[in-house]
C-alpha cells in the first residue's frame, strides 16, 4: 500500500461557525483586541474549564510569562519545571530573571516526576509549572500537596492539553493557574493565541492589568508600572469561539485516532511502546508519540526518515531542557527524560487522518523497526 500524498503530523481543521466570524470581525470592522468574540471566547473557555476567570492572549508563552509577572517572580527566584518540556516554559522563567530548576520525568506518563520535586525546593523556590506533555495530564495530588506544604504556586501548562482530565478533572482547573496555546498545531487553534485560566480574582484582574500595558482602568493613558501589549484580537477570538463550540468533536476525532493506532499497535511492543494513559488520566491525544525500544537498531532520526521517504510526516519528540545552550547542565542526571527524548518521536494525530492512512502508517512503521532488528 502506498500513501498517494504527504501524511502531516497535524494540521488545523475549521469546520464550524469560524468563517462567519471572522467575516463578521471583518464586515463591521471590529479586527482589533477590542471585540464581541474576545468576550464570548473567554467565557465560553472558562466554562469548558470550569474556572470563574479566563484571559486571552496573544500566545502560549505569554500565557506563561503573564501569571509569573503577577504572582512577582523576578530576579533571585526559583521556579520548578520538567526538563522535558517545550522550551517555552523555561524561557517564561527567564524573561521575568528567575531560573527554571529542573526535574526528570516519571517512567510511565513522562511527566514531570512528582516524587523528584522536592529534593530541588530551596529558600528560592517560588512555585512549580507543570506540563500535561503531549495532552497527557499530570500527576496532579502529589504536587498540590507538596506546593501547599511549602506554600508555592502551581502553574499548569496546559498548551497541549485542551480537555484532558485528571481524576475526572479537566485540565486548567486543578492548579492555581492554567495556560493553553492555540497554535495552529494544536487540538484547537487560533492561528497563533494562548488563554490562561485561574479562580483567583485578583491574579486575573492583574494579569488582565498587565496584558493591556497596565493602562490605569480608571484613568486613560495612565500607566502605574510597566505592562505588556499581550492582547489576543477579535480576529483570533473569532476563529478560537468556532473552534469551541466544536471541541468535543475536536477531541472525540483525536481519540479515535489514537484509539485505532493503540489497537494496532500495542500486539508490537517488544518494538516500540506508546506513550500510555494512566488509569487516573484521560489523554487528549494531541499528538500521539513512539518510543522505540533498545531492540531496535535504528536511530530515531533514521527511522524517521525511512517514515518521512513514505510520506509519513513524524516529528522529533522535545529535547530536554538541560542539554540545550540556555539550559545546559554540566553533571545532569536526568535519565528517563534523555531515554524518551533520544528514542522517541510523533506520529501524525491529525482529527481528519482516514482508517487507511492510520494503517499505512502502523504498516510502514512496523516494518521499518522489524527491518532494523
Ligand atoms: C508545553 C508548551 N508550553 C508552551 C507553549 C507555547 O505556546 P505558543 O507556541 O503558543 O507560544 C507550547 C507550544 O507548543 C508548549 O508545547
Amino acid at each position: 500500500m502506498k500513501a498517494i500524498q504527504r501524511i502531516t503530523l497535524a494540521s488545523p481543521v475549521l469546520n464550524g461557525n469560524e468563517r462567519k466570524y471572522v467575516l463578521d470581525c471583518i464586515d463591521t470592522g471590529w479586527i482589533s483586541a477590542n471585540g464581541k468574540y474576545v468576550t464570548q471566547f473567554e467565557e465560553k473557555f472558562a466554562d469548558f474549564c470550569g474556572t470563574e476567570h479566563a484571559i486571552s492572549c496573544a500566545n502560549g508563552t505569554v500565557a506563561l510569562h503573564l501569571p509569573l509577572l503577577a504572582y512577582g517572580v523576578g530576579e533571585g527566584d526559583e521556579i520548578i519545571i520538567p526538563t522535558f518540556t517545550y522550551i517555552a516554559t523555561a524561557n517564561a522563567i527567564k524573561y521575568c530573571g528567575a531560573t527554571p530548576v529542573l526535574v526528570d520525568s516519571e517512567n510511565d506518563s513522562w511527566n514531570i516526576d512528582p516524587y523528584k520535586i522536592e529534593e530541588k525546593i530551596t529558600p528560592k523556590t517560588k512555585g512549580i509549572i507543570v506540563v500535561h506533555i503531549y495532552g497527557h495530564p499530570v500527576n496532579m495530588d502529589p504536587i498540590m500537596e507538596i506546593a501547599r506544604k511549602h506554600n508555592l504556586f502551581v502553574i499548569e501548562d496546559a498548551a497541549e492539553a485542551h480537555g484532558a482530565e485528571y481524576k475526572g478533572k479537566v485540565v486548567g482547573s486543578i492548579g492555581d493557574v492554567a495556560t493553553f496555546s492555540f497554535f495552529g498545531n494544536k487540538v484547537i487553534s487560533t492561528g497563533e493565541g494562548g488563554m490562561i485560566t485561574t479562580n483567583n480574582r485578583d491574579l486575573a484582574a492583574k494579569m488582565r492589568l498587565l496584558r493591556g500595558q497596565a493602562m490605569d482602568p480608571n484613568k486613560r493613558y495612565w500607566f502605574n508600572e510597566i505592562g505588556y501589549n499581550y492582547r489576543m484580537t477579535n480576529l483570533q477570538a473569532a476563529v478560537g469561539l468556532g473552534q469551541l463550540e466544536n471541541i468535543e468533536w475536536h477531541l472525540e476525532q483525536r481519540r479515535r485516532v489514537a484509539t485505532q493506532y493503540i489497537e494496532s499497535l500495542s500486539q508490537f511492543n517488544d518494538l516500540f511502546t506508546l506513550q500510555p494513559e494512566m488509569s487516573w488520566a484521560k489523554h487528549t491525544y494531541w499528538m500521539v508519540s513512539i518510543l522505540l525500544n533498545d531492540k531496535v537498531k535504528a536511530s530515531r532520526d533514521e527511522m524517521m526518515s525511512l517514515l518521512e521517504a513514505d510520506g509519513i510526516e513524524t516529528r522529533p519528540l522535545f529535547y530536554p531542557m538541560h542539554q540545550m545552550p540556555p539550559y545546559y547542565e554540566e553533571n545532569a542526571n536526568y535519565p528517563i527524560a534523555d531515554q524518551v527524548s533520544s528514542r522517541g518521536f510523533n506520529i501524525p494525530t491529525n482529527a481528519t487522518l482516514t482508517n487507511d492512512e492510520i494503517d499505512y502508517i502502523c504498516n510502514r512503521l512496523v516494518y521499518h523497526c522489524q527491518n532494523n532488528l
